[in-house]
Order: structure tokens, then sequence, then C-alpha cells
């Protein structure tokens, strides 16, 4: 078992920067982690957060309406009646507490590679913060079987049937979402897909990529000076986050300020990620969202990410740019989109845009300055 020094040393710039401390051992946050005190005050009370995300139904008619407003106002809602059953959605977060429940040295043995993201590990941003965040993560792409192997040798099969389960419901529900979200976009027809670059289902004709992550935010001695995930957009098309019965997710409006997510039981929440705001010629947001450490819970949530393959061309949906207007955003490579967000990550949005003013200075957080 980890001590509470190993954890310290884990957390020294070299090597902390890729592998999560034995949080169980730790009996006091390592000064890697802390920040300057953040002001609960000034967000948590002031706003009626219910009033900033709104909650749909899937099966209202005017379910698109809904949608679009949602999106083009918020970049956010959350949904209801989507058809998944509790069953396999609780099933699935207690796998991943059983998978964050086992001893820290396990759990290391499916670290991710260095130059991959699939595995346990560290949040994929944490380079670009220069304190790291209470959580730790497990991250799917494509079959769990190889890391679930590693991490139960002998057991690994009621991991993996779990969450191949929900994978399959996750793929049918983006689909559905997706053809929502198009359509609120003004994509109904085959044909409007088709001059929009999608096949006529509004697949990406290249074929998508989705990953799975799984977080844990294990309960903080000292919230007050630890993020649990630091403010970031998701570079996905959307995400589908099933965020459990304990909050601690937080969206950022401009000119407002940040407002809890209050969990709904069984809804998940959907947010635009930077993709929809390329398609979207900037009519919805890319939504900046951040998770607070808390005191007492072992808060888990299972984030599903949607989008194209790298190889995938992007450019936003002509229908949506103005005769006579240039796009907002450079047609591009969705990889070389991907490839700016690892190196700039605040700022890649800015940096593809044909009208912001391109932003040159390397390094550093935009986020940070919203918190
Ligand atoms: C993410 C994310 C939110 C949460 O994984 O990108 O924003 O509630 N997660 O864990
Ligand atoms: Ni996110």
């Amino acid at each position: 078992m980890g001590s509470l020094s190993e954890g310290k040393k884990l957390t020294q710039p070299d090597s902390g920067k890729d592998t999560p401390p034995d949080f169980r051992s730790l009996k006091e946050v390592p000064a890697s982690y802390l920040r300057s005190e953040i002001d609960y005050n000034s967000f948590v009370n002031l706003i009626d957060s219910q009033a900033y995300v709104p909650v749909v139904d899937l099966a209202d008619p005017n379910i698109i309406e809904l949608v679009g407003r949602a999106f083009q106002t918020y970049g956010v809602f959350q949904v209801t009646n989507h058809g998944i059953h509790m069953g396999l959605i609780k099933d699935t977060e207690i796998e991943a507490r059983r998978l964050f429940s086992l001893p820290a040295e396990q759990k290391l043995k499916a670290l991710h590679p260095p130059d991959g993201s699939a595995g346990y590990g560290l949040t994929r941003f944490t380079p670009f913060f220069d304190r790291l965040m209470w959580n730790e993560g497990f991250s799917i792409m494509g079959s769990p079987i190889d890391d679930a192997r590693k991490l139960w040798p002998d057991n690994y099969t009621i991991f993996c049937d779990v969450i191949e389960g929900y994978l399959k419901q996750m793929q049918e529900l983006s689909m559905k979402l997706k053809r929502l979200i198009l359509a609120s976009l003004g994509l109904t027809t085959e044909e409007d897909l088709k001059m929009a670059g999608l096949g006529p289902s509004g697949e990406f004709t290249e074929g998508c990529i989705t990953a799975l992550q799984l977080n844990h935010y294990p309960p903080c001695p000292n919230p007050k000076q630890v993020m649990g995930l630091a403010a970031h957009t998701d570079t996905s098309m959307f995400t589908i986050l099933y965020q459990g019965d304990i909050s601690g997710l937080q969206v950022y409006r401009e000119g407002v300020g940040w407002a809890t997510v209050p969990p709904v039981p069984g809804a998940f929440v959907v947010n635009a990620g930077d993709l929809l705001h390329i398609l979207s010629n900037g009519r919805f947001p890319t939504l900046v969202h951040r998770v607070l450490a808390n005191p007492a819970h072992n808060r888990i949530s299972l984030a599903y990410f949607y989008g194209p393959t790298p190889n995938a061309q992007i450019k936003p949906f002509s229908n949506l740019v103005e005769p006579g207007d240039v796009p907002r955003y450079c047609s591009m490579l969705w990889g070389e989109y991907i490839n700016t967000k690892a190196k700039h990550i605040g700022k890649a949005l800015s940096l593809v845009s044909n009208i912001e003013q391109k932003q040159t200075q390397e390094g550093g957080c935009l986020y940070e300055e919203v918190g």
C-alpha cells in the first residue's frame, strides 16, 4: 500500500504530471494541488442554476426546438426519458467504483502509455495547469478488454460486459441526439445532410470516434483550495455525461459566472463541444465547465465523447454562413484541430478562427482567468 511520503513523491513535478497519487493514503493535500482560495460565495448562491441548464424530455413533441434553444443559449441541457435503463447506468457506476477502489499499485498496471489516452491516469489536460486536480480517470477507446485484463487478470469479463452494454446504449443515444442537433440547425433531409458533408443519417462519412471516460473525485480534505477538474471545453462534437447524485459540475456563462448543474435523477447532461461550435459557425457555444472538489463523497461521473475520426474534413455548415460572409472557422482536418488543442488548449478555437484575432502566446490557459 502507498504511504503518505510515496503519495507526495508521486506528485513531484517530474513524475506527478502523469501518475495519480494514492488518494486514500493522503492525509493532507500536497502543495502541488493547492490554489488560492476558490471564492464559493460569488457563484453558488447568486444563481438559480436550474434556469441555466434546461431539462428536456426526449419524447417532447417540440424536442428539436428545445434542443436548439438550449444549445444556442447555454451550450448544455439535461435530457430525461432517453430510454436507457437505470439498472445499466447504475451497474456502470458500480463498475467504475469497483475500478477506482482497487489498490493504487493495481490501477497503475493499466496506466495509459505516454503517447496514448486509453487506460488509467490523470486528466488528459493536466499538463496545461500548474496545479494538479483532485481526480483520477480511466479512459476507454474501443474495447476495454486489454486494460480490464491488467486490472482483474482472472475476472475481467463482468467489467467488460457492463461497459460494452453501456457503450452500445451511448452509441444509440448519441445518434438520436445528433439527428436532433442537426435538425435544430436546419439539416433535416438527406439532401441537406449531403450538402453539409454528412452521410444520409447524419453520420460522419469517415466514421466516428467515441471515448468513455470514467472519472473519480475522491473526498478532499481541503476542497476550497483544490479543483476537481479545472475549467475546460470538450473537444468533442458533444458529450453525454452521467454525474450520479453528487453535485460538483459547474458551467460558466459569460457575464454571469459559474452555475452548479443540479443532479437530476436518471438524467444525462449533454453539452456542446468545440466541434459543434465550429460546425454551427459559432451559433452553439462550446461549454466552459469545471468540477469542484468536495469534502465528503467519492463522486463518480461517466463522460461519453462523440466526434469524427481525425481524417474528417471539418468546416462550418454552409447553410449557416450568410451568402457573401466568410465562415467563422477555417476548413481543416479534424486531426489538425486536435493537435492545435493539444498544444494551445484554451486558445485553439481562436487559432482556427477566420475572424477573431489570432492569439500567438504559447502555453498558459485562457480558462484559468474566468475562474
Ligand atoms: C470531462 C468532464 C465532468 C464531470 O470529463 O470532460 O467535464 O462531472 N467531466 O466529471
Ligand atoms: Ni468536460
